[in-house]
C-alpha cells in the first residue's frame, strides 16, 4: 500500500502580470503530528477567494504576503482526524484557515465547528462565510439600499455579487447585474431574481447601461474596477453609494488603471467607501442566523463551482482571475 502523504501546493515565484501555472509548486511531503492542544485535519473543500492574488505579491497590502516556498494561504474546510484537545473529537467538521494542502495540524482552539445538519459543510466557505459575510456587511453599512432605488452589482453571479444582489433585492431596490456571458446573465435574472443583467463583453455595455439605468445609479457594488468601473461611475446619480469590495480586473496590473475624475464625488455628494470584511469577523454569526432560514425557505439562492482534486487548484485560481467560475469557487480534496 503507498504511504499516505500530504500534497501540498507552493508559491514558487511571484508573478509578473497574469498569473501563471509555473508560479505554483506542487510538494509532497509527510503527513503531519498535532502536538498538545492540536488536532490533525483532513481538508475537505478549500476556498479559492480572489484575494490570494494579493497574497502572491510583495507590494504593500493590509495583510503580509505567502512567503516564497511557503503553502498557499486559503479557508478550508476539513475533518478531525485525531484530536489532543477535549474541544475536537474524530469526525468533527471544521472550519479553519490551513492552505492549499490535503492535511495540515492546527490547534483546537479558534476552530469553528460545523454542523451538517445546519447547512452543507462546503457553504461555510461561500455564502454562509467570508463571501456572504462580505455582501451582508457592504449593503447594510455602506450600500444601504433603499426601496425603489437602482442598485448596480458587478461579478453578480459570484460568490459575494449574487449575494449582494439578493439583499438589495429583498430592501426592496430594482437591482441590475453585470457579469460575463449569456450563461450567467441568465442565471443571474432567472435564478437570483435580478431585475436585469447586462454582459460586460458586449460591445454596447455603456449603452445597455443607460437603457437598464435611464434615471442613473444609486448604489454600485465594485467587484471588478477596470472598463465596468469607467462606465458606471459617469451614471451614478446625486448621493449615490459606491460600495468598494474589490477590483479584480486590475489585480493582474503591474500599474493602476487610471481612474475617475473625483470632482463628481463632490458635486453629486457621492460616499465612496471601501472595506476589508476581516475587520467585521464578529458578525458572521450575525449573518448566519439571517441567512440560515432564508437559505432553507429558498429565498436565498446560491451557486458552487466545484473542482476536483489538490493538483487542479492552481488552474482552476488562474480560470477565477479570468472569470471562468461560475458561483463560489472551490476545490474539493480528501
Ligand atoms: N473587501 C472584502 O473584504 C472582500 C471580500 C471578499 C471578496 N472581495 C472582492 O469581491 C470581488 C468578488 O469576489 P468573489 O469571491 O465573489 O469572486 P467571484 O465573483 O466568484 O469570481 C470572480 C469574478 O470576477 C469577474 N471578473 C474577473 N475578471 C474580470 C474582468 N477583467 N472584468 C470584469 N469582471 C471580471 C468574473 O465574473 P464575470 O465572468 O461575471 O465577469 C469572475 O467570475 C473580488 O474583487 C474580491 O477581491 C472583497
Amino acid at each position: 500500500m503507498p504511504e499516505a502523504v500530504n500534497t501540498q501546493v507552493l508559491l514558487a515565484r511571484r508573478p509578473e502580470g497574469v498569473v501563471r501555472q509555473d508560479d505554483f509548486a506542487i510538494a509532497r511531503t509527510p503527513i503531519p503530528a498535532p502536538g498538545a492542544g492540536e488536532v490533525l485535519l483532513r481538508h475537505l473543500f478549500l476556498s479559492l477567494d480572489p484575494y490570494q492574488r494579493g497574497r502572491m505579491s510583495a507590494a504593500k497590502s493590509y495583510a503580509a504576503p505567502v512567503a516564497i516556498g511557503a503553502v498557499m494561504e486559503c479557508r478550508a474546510v476539513a475533518r478531525v482526524e485525531a484530536s489532543n484537545d477535549p474541544a475536537l473529537s474524530p469526525g468533527d467538521v471544521v472550519l479553519g484557515a490551513y492552505g492549499w494542502q490535503e492535511w495540515s495540524v492546527a490547534p483546537a482552539k479558534g476552530l469553528m465547528k460545523l454542523d451538517a445538519a445546519e447547512a452543507p459543510v462546503q457553504t461555510a466557505l461561500g455564502i454562509l462565510g467570508m463571501p456572504g459575510l462580505t455582501a451582508h456587511v457592504g449593503m447594510s453599512d455602506i450600500g444601504q439600499p433603499k426601496r425603489g432605488e437602482t442598485v448596480v452589482i458587478s461579478a453578480a453571479s459570484g460568490a459575494v455579487g449574487a449575494v449582494a444582489g439578493q439583499i438589495a433585492k429583498a430592501a426592496g431596490a430594482r437591482v441590475i447585474g453585470i457579469a460575463g456571458g449569456a450563461e450567467k446573465c441568465a442565471y443571474v435574472t432567472g435564478e437570483l431574481g435580478f431585475d436585469a443583467c447586462l454582459d460586460h463583453r458586449d460591445g454596447d455595455f455603456p449603452q445597455a447601461l443607460d437603457a437598464a439605468c435611464p434615471d442613473g445609479i444609486d448604489v454600485y457594488w465594485e467587484n471588478v474596477g477596470g472598463a465596468v468601473q469607467r462606465a458606471v461611475f459617469p451614471r451614478l446619480r446625486d448621493f449615490a453609494r459606491m460600495v468598494m469590495c474589490g477590483m479584480i480586473a486590475e489585480y493582474n496590473d503591474p500599474v493602476p488603471q487610471p481612474g475617475p475624475n473625483l470632482m463628481s464625488a463632490v458635486r453629486k455628494r457621492l460616499r465612496i467607501q471601501g472595506f476589508i470584511v476581516s475587520d467585521s469577523w464578529q458578525r458572521l454569526p450575525e449573518w448566519r442566523a439571517v441567512a440560515v432560514p432564508l437559505i432553507r425557505a429558498g429565498k436565498l439562492r446560491y451557486r458552487e463551482d466545484v473542482v476536483s482534486g489538490i493538483e487542479n487548484a492552481p488552474a482552476a485560481f488562474i480560470g477565477l482571475l479570468a472569470g471562468k467560475n461560475f458561483g463560489k469557487l472551490l476545490v474539493k480534496v480528501g
